[in-house]
C-alpha cells in the first residue's frame, strides 16, 4: 500500500469507528496530515477537553494519552505506540517529590504537563511549555517547587523574578542536548537567520535566542516573521513543518541531534493498525487517580488560556 492510500485508509475508518486523531507537532508528517488535530501539548489538553468523539487516539507520548483521558474519563484513549513513553516525564515520581516537598512545606508543587499522572496527583499546579510563565505570575503562591525540567523552569524563574523558584535536576534529554556552542556555529553559518528555541533547552542556549517559545509558538512566530531564514531549536520536525508551510522562507535544524525517538516512534503504520484493532493501548487509569490528577489540569487551563 502506498503512503496516501494507507492515509485514506485511516481517514475512511476513523469516520466509520468515530474516533478523533490528535497528534502533537513532532510526530512525522504523514500522521499530522492525517490527524484532526494538530498542536503543543497545551492544545492538545484543551482540545481533548472539547471533542465529542467517543474514542481518541493520541499519536503523540504516554502522558499526553493519560492527560486526555483525565480529562475525559467517559472517552476510550488509545495510544498509539505502547512504547512512546518521555523519558522526563518518568524521571520523577511521586515518593521521590513528596519526600522533596517536606525540605520545602510553604512551596506550591508546579509540575510540567511532562510528568505521569501519579505525579500529577500532588501537584498544586500543571503547565505546559506555553502557559508556565503566565501560570507562575498568575498563582497566590510566591514561592514555587518547580519539577521535573530544571531548564523550563530556570526559564520562568528568570521571566518571573519576583517569585522564588526551587529547581531539581530533571528535563529533556533531547533538548537538553544541545550546546551554546550549536547555537554560535549556525549563527556563522547562517548569519541573517532569527533563532527560534524551547526553553527546555538549557539557559545558556535560551539566553542566545531571539525568541523562546512552545513548539506552536515557534511555529507562529516563523509564520508571521518578516525575516526569511530561521534556526529553529526544537525538534526537527518543526523545521520540517515550518518548510511546507511556507516555502518561501528557509528553515534549519539547530542541531541535527534534535530528535526525539519517542515521538518519531509512532507510524502511520501504527495509526492504520490501532483503527483496525491490531495495536495500540487503551489508557486505562483508576478512579482516584483521575479525580486527584485533574485538579492541576484544570487549574491550568483556568489560569492559562
Ligand atoms: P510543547 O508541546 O509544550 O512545546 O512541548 C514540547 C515537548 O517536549 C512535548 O513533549
Ligand atoms: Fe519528552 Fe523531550 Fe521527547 Fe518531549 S522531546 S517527548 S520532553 S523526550
Amino acid at each position: 500500500m502506498k503512503v496516501s492510500e494507507m492515509q485514506q485508509e485511516v481517514l475512511r475508518l476513523k469516520q466509520e469507528q468515530d474516533i478523533c486523531i490528535l497528534a502533537h507537532s513532532y510526530v512525522a508528517r504523514e500522521i499530522s496530515e492525517i490527524a484532526d488535530f494538530v498542536g503543543d501539548s497545551y492544545q492538545l489538553s484543551v482540545k481533548a477537553s472539547q471533542v465529542e468523539n467517543q474514542t481518541v487516539l493520541m499519536c503523540g507520548v504516554r502522558f499526553m494519552a493519560e492527560t486526555v483521558k483525565i480529562l475525559s474519563p467517559e472517552k476510550k484513549v488509545l495510544l498509539s505506540n505502547p512504547l512512546a513513553g518521555c523519558p522526563m516525564a518518568e524521571q520523577m515520581d511521586k515518593d521521590m517529590i513528596l519526600q522533596v516537598k517536606k525540605s520545602y512545606p510553604d512551596y506550591s508543587i508546579m509540575a510540567y504537563v511532562n510528568t505521569t499522572a501519579e505525579l500529577k496527583t500532588i501537584a498544586d499546579v500543571c503547565v505546559t511549555s506555553s502557559s508556565a510563565v503566565k501560570i507562575a505570575k498568575a498563582i497566590e503562591n510566591d514561592k514555587i517547587l518547580f519539577i521535573p525540567d530544571c531548564n523550563l523552569g530556570a526559564y520562568v524563574a528568570k521571566q518571573v523574578p519576583e517569585k522564588t523558584v526551587k529547581l531539581l535536576q530533571g528535563g529533556c534529554p533531547i533538548h537538553a542536548s544541545v550546546k551554546p556552542s550549536a547555537v554560535q556555529n549556525m549563527k556563522a553559518l547562517h548569519p541573517q537567520a532569527l533563532v527560534l528555541v524551547h526553553p527546555e533547552c538549557m539557559p545558556s542556549v535560551v539566553e542566545q535566542a531571539d525568541f523562546v517559545g512552545s513548539t506552536s509558538a515557534i511555529m507562529d512566530y516563523a509564520k508571521n516573521s518578516n525575516a526569511k531564514e530561521f534556526i529553529i531549536g526544537t525538534e526537527i520536525s518543526i523545521a520540517e513543518h515550518l518548510q511546507y508551510d511556507c516555502p518561501d522562507k528557509l528553515f534549519y535544524p539547530l542541531t541535527k541531534d534534535l530528535i526525539c525517538p519517542n515521538m518519531k516512534s509512532t507510524t502511520l503504520v501504527d495509526v492504520y493498525r490501532n483503527l483496525t484493532g491490531e495495536f495500540g493501548e487503551e489508557i486505562i487509569l483508576d478512579k482516584q487517580t483521575i479525580q486527584d490528577a485533574r485538579r492541576c489540569i484544570d487549574k491550568m487551563i483556568a489560569l492559562g488560556g
